[in-house]
């Protein structure tokens, strides 16, 4: 026998179902709740609410767990890459060897742009941001290609779902070419990847550009931790413009518009502005004692989590996998040093340890990237590449699902009664 929770309001009772996921979390179904009662809910932020069911990815904060698929990210950072996790996210299984072939051949066959895309790239104005050309660029590619069509989704996913996860990777860095005034680096047939991303990043025709491996493997790992982190504010954008049926060339652009936005993903940003601060200061101290003053509203950015109060397991996955590229270019970058010096401090300072102060992925994501060499404008465009392969899975999902509605949330009006219109000459 399900569960059931009874609401009471009034004189009124309405008892109503509780639906449980795969790993035993609850929600009650609202869904009859207007009809029976005349009542919404309202939830703010929808800090409590479900928008969906969903079979993609879970995430259980207090003990710092987050699998794609049933896999946990520590399992897909040691054995997996950037492109094979892409496969498991869109279609709930790991490939065979034919099928890994099959989408890597997708993914080098759709890693050029269009030369009219080219030519429409060339317009931007130089100081562009990459964020802005990536999601103008990517609503343009619904022009020149076809969308999913409904029917034969679980084929056409591999083709849509490839030559957005390559093209977003070569828009990406012809972006970056284009700001500074360099000629672009086109996608090789021979190079993995990353590899490819960061040859046509970082390679030009004076320059030799050596491929690291590290870096190779620490930018997979990278891409494997942001490829999904469930109903989050650009994923749920995504799965909202997708209800209206919108193409999903569309619905991708509009979650890169969110994820813009320095609440989501521009928080690598701010760490790295907070260290270049801290650095000049040549006052570690100061800035701690600044974050534990309460008549104070400076937080040390990269510490603390909503979600994961105990620890951010991508964070720990990052200093895994990542040390060797940090340590490396620490000698030479004195914000590098200053990070780590900042984590120690605050690893062994009772206020951070008692709150379950952390660092999260964004810190050392913004010390990766630019430990790699990326400007510091491309650090949200990273995390727009890594979680392209999250976003078409959750499209795929709610555009596949029978039961999907349209998104259309209801209000509770605050603004004035009737009133009769006051002619000009009145007012
Ligand atoms: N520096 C100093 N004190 C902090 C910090 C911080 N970074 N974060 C939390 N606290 C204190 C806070 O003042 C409060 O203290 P008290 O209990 O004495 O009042 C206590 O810790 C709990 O904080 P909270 O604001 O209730 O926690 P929250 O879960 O609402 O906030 C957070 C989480 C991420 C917004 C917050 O930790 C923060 O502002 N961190 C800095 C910004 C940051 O790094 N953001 C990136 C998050 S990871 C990206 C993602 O996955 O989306």
């Amino acid at each position: 026998m399900s569960d059931k929770a009874t609401l009471t309001y009034g004189d009124q009772s309405l008892e109503l179902n509780v639906v449980e996921g795969s790993e035993s979390e609850k929600g009650i179904d609202i869904g009859s709740l207007r009809k029976e009662t005349g009542l919404i809910t309202l939830d703010n932020g929808f800090m409590n609410t479900g928008s969906c069911s969903s079979r993609i990815t879970f995430i259980d904060g207090e003990k710092g767990i987050l699998r794609y698929r049933g896999i946990s990210i520590e399992d897909l950072c040691e054995h997996s890459n950037f492109v094979e996790t892409s496969y498991l996210l869109l279609h709930d299984r790991l490939p065979t060897k034919e099928q890994a072939e099959r989408f890597s051949g997708l993914l080098n066959r759709f890693s050029l742009l269009h030369e009219d895309m080219r030519n429409f790239l060339k317009y931007f104005p130089l100081d562009a941001h990459p964020m802005n050309i990536l999601g103008t660029m990517v609503n343009a590619l619904s022009s020149f290609y076809p969308n999913v069509s409904a029917n034969s989704m679980d084929e056409e996913i591999d083709i849509c779902g490839a030559r957005l996860i390559s093209k977003i990777r070569t828009i990406a860095a012809f972006a970056h070419k284009k700001s500074i005034g360099e000629p672009v680096i086109r996608p090789s047939k021979d190079l993995s990847y990353c590899s490819n991303f960061l040859n046509m990043m970082f390679s030009s025709s004076v320059s030799d550009y050596e491929l690291d491996d590290e870096q190779v493997k620490a930018l997979n790992v990278l891409l494997i931790l942001h490829a999904d982190h469930e109903q989050n504010c650009s994923t749920s954008t995504v799965r909202m413009v997708g209800s209206s049926q919108a193409n999903l060339y569309a619905s991708i652009s509009s979650g890169i518009a969110a994820l813009w936005g320095p609440l989501h993903g521009g928080a690598n940003q701010a760490v790295m502005e907070m260290l270049a601060k801290i650095h000049e200061s040549g006052d570690i101290h100061k800035y701690i004692e600044m974050a534990k003053d309460k008549s104070n509203n400076f937080r040390l950015s990269g510490f603390g989590h909503r979600v994961y109060k105990n620890f951010d397991p991508r964070a720990m996955v990052i200093k895994k996998y990542c040390q060797n590229v940090l340590n490396t270019a620490a000698g030479k970058d004195p914000l590098l040093e200053t990070a780590m010096k900042l984590e120690e401090l605050v690893l062994k300072d009772e206020y951070f340890v008692s709150r379950k102060l952390y660092p999260n992925v964004d810190f050392y994501s913004g010390l990766l990237y630019k430990a790699m060499g990326f400007p510091v404008e491309m650090y949200t465009v990273l995390f727009a590449i890594g979680r392209m392969p999250g976003w078409i899975a959750h499209w795929k999902e709610l555009t596949s699902d029978p039961t999907a509605k349209i998104g259309r949330p209801r209000q509770i009006y605050t603004g004035y009664t009737e009133r009769s219109y006051t002619p000009m000459a009145e007012r």
